[in-house]
């Protein structure tokens, strides 16, 4: 098998490679005076599997050429099987019209995808329970879930939450930030030994965007959250204003402590900044979109997905 990196998140890519005991394919890039690129296998691909990993995050479009790209290289030297590791997949919040006139964005990337003739998507935490669907080839679904089970049961954690570690659960619950994440939010519950949850309730200005977070809903009340921790968890972070409007209204409401887990951290803008100024204790994200050094913040800590790929890539 010959892994290659497009350019949006190397790092990971290395790790995966690492992972598998191998190293990553030679591949160049080249960027002509008008912005145009041009992309090279320096290897041969001849009746080889290969792998491409390139997160469609910021810069999307970008991305998704060199993406386009790799792939159209390594199907037009002879590859046997090309697997498109894509651990964030850009335009998947735009799965459907929303409003009458609009694009399916995502629509239009899988197309593209699929007439480049890739063999098998790898993913993680895709928005919506569709997405797969929409595809004609085999889409595999990774999850964070079970990193951040696996980092909510470690002593390391409890210690660094609670003053008392042992009794750590019996004060913590977990919380989806939206109703969209009511099917996240039920599987984490079951994988903690079903730890009790509540949401609080998003509405959007499908106009401006903009969003506010004022009301609870769920198994819990209002008045079961004071004295409590809650783990939030999300699919993703971009502006931050999800995840730290929540935390505000929890902790309006009582929460002593508030740390957010979120498998993509995409972070427009400002929202380091947001995210480090606000109520949030800490800020759990994992490694599908490589973070930038002048993008890290204290609060922010990072899960790598490199191992759990390179499993997924073991498999025949
Ligand atoms: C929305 O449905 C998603 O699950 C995320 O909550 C949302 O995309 C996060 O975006 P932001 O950080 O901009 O609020």
């Amino acid at each position: 098998m010959k892994l290659f990196s497009g350019s949006s998140n190397p790092r990971l890519a290395e790790k995966i490679a690492e992972a598998l005991n191998t190293k990553l394919s030679s591949i160049e890039t080249m960027i002509f005076p008008d912005g145009e690129r041009r992309v090279k296998l320096n290897e041969s691909v001849v009746d080889e599997d290969t792998v491409v990993i390139q997160s469609t995050n910021t810069p999307v479009d970008q991305n998704y050429i060199e993406l386009f790209f790799i792939i159209d290289a390594l199907k037009r030297s002879g590859a046997k099987s090309v697997t498109a590791v894509i651990p964030y997949l850009g335009y998947q919040r735009q799965d459907h019209v929303f409003r009458d006139g609009e694009v399916v964005s995502l629509d239009v990337m899988i197309r593209f995808l699929e007439s480049l003739k890739v063999d098998k998507i790898i993913s993680y935490d895709l928005h919506s329970i569709k997405i797969p669907e929409l595809f004609h080839i085999p889409v595999i679904q990774l999850s964070a879930l079970p990193l951040f089970a696996e980092r909510i049961k470690s002593k390391a954690f409890n210690v660094l939450v609670s003053d008392k570690p042992d009794e750590f659960f019996k004060d913590t619950i977990l919380v989806s930030p939206d109703m969209g994440g009511l099917r996240r939010i039920e599987h984490m519950s079951q994988m903690l030994g079903d730890l009790p949850w509540i949401a609080t309730v998003k509405d959007r200005d499908l106009q401006t965007g903009d969003i506010s977070i004022k009301a609870f809903e769920g198994p819990l009340s209002p008045s079961d959250l004071p004295g409590k921790r809650a783990l939030i968890v999300d699919d993703m972070i971009s502006s931050g204003n999800t995840v730290i409007q929540s935390a505000q209204l929890l902790k309006d409401n009582g929460v002593v402590s508030c740390d957010v887990f979120a498998t993509h951290a995409i972070f427009s803008e400002e929202a380091p900044e947001l995210l480090q100024d606000s109520s949030i204790d800490r800020v759990y994200v994992t490694t599908t979109v490589f973070v930038p050094k002048e993008k890290r913040f204290p609060k922010l800590h990072r899960l790598s997905v490199a191992e759990p790929i390179a499993k997924e890539l073991q498999k025949k």
